[in-house]
């Protein structure tokens, strides 16, 4: 209850004090192209445009699941009965993430993609819109969830493939199916030593043009925390703080900084 008082603190700072989103005093040119073509980008493709729909479609989706909530530490917990649109604007990403995540994988075009965390696979079909010929595996514990996913991809006639298991388990195994790792999104079981241990998991297989996304980085002390650790990595270069998200960037070339950019 404290802390979503300190959040909401916490986002009017970031209002306040984050670098305007048109670029104004970013003298980075990777940073200034990114947000010129990525982050102030208005175009909706017609990609986007279906990705957008069926976002809009399943958040009005009463079908009603019944599932065990898997959670910190990966015991199976809390039985949940609830619908799918309820789940959708409870922990999915918002339209606007959801296009900003579209227009990221379409700037970059990671060929061999992570999702972790799909539940219903919101993000899921944002990112293979995007780049629908790349390699895209997004794992998820809780398989009820995972099957609306799996319905999602294929009206939208998309390849994904979708691993149901608790993180803990097979992060490693699937990992291994990767040559590299181009970018991963990390969005599920937002606790400080599973995001750590997930983000060294990935490492193994990332390369100095990979891109790692982590979803609600000031959602709560743990995730911030594991936010500056990650930033402060010896093998990070450039963080892109957009309040909600944060951008991971390894690319030696650059200099190393962190941005909090408004969006
Ligand atoms: C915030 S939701 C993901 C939302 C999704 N990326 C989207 O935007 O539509 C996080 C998901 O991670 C799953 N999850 C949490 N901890 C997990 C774990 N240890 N192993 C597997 N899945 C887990 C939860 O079941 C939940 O569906």
């Amino acid at each position: 209850m404290i802390y979503r008082f300190i959040y909401a603190l916490k986002y009017i700072k970031y209002w306040l004090f984050a670098k305007h989103k048109k670029g104004h005093g970013i003298h980075s040119p990777f940073v200034y192209e990114l947000i010129k073509n990525v982050f102030i980008n208005k175009i909706i493709t017609k990609d986007l445009n279906e990705a957008k729909n069926i976002h809009k479609k399943y958040r009005k989706s009463k079908e009603i699941l019944d599932f065990k909530e898997i959670g910190a530490g990966s015991s199976y917990k809390k039985l949940r009965k609830t619908s799918v649109g309820q789940i959708i604007k409870r922990s999915s990403v918002s339209p606007k993430y959801g296009s900003l995540i579209y227009k990221l994988v379409q700037y970059f075009d990671p060929k061999e993609i992570l999702e972790l965390g799909t539940s219903v696979g919101i993000s899921t079909a944002y990112i293979a819109q995007a780049v629908p010929l790349s390699k895209l595996i997004s794992i998820e514990g809780v398989e009820e969830k995972m099957k609306i996913a799996k319905t999602i991809a294929s009206e939208l006639k998309q390849n994904t493939e979708f691993i149901n298991g608790d993180f803990h388990m097979i992060l490693a195994s699937v990992i291994e199916k990767y040559e590299k790792l181009d970018l991963v999104f990390f969005d599920g079981n937002h606790k400080k030593n599973s995001t750590l241990k997930y983000f060294e998991a990935c490492l193994k297989k990332s390369h100095n043009e990979s891109i790692f996304i982590f979803d609600d980085i000031h959602w709560s002390i743990e995730m911030e925390e594991a936010w500056k650790i990650i930033q402060n990595h010896s093998k990070v270069n450039v963080s892109i703080d957009l309040f909600r998200i944060g951008l991971i960037f390894f690319r030696k070339e650059l200099s190393k900084q962190h941005y909090v950019i408004k969006f």
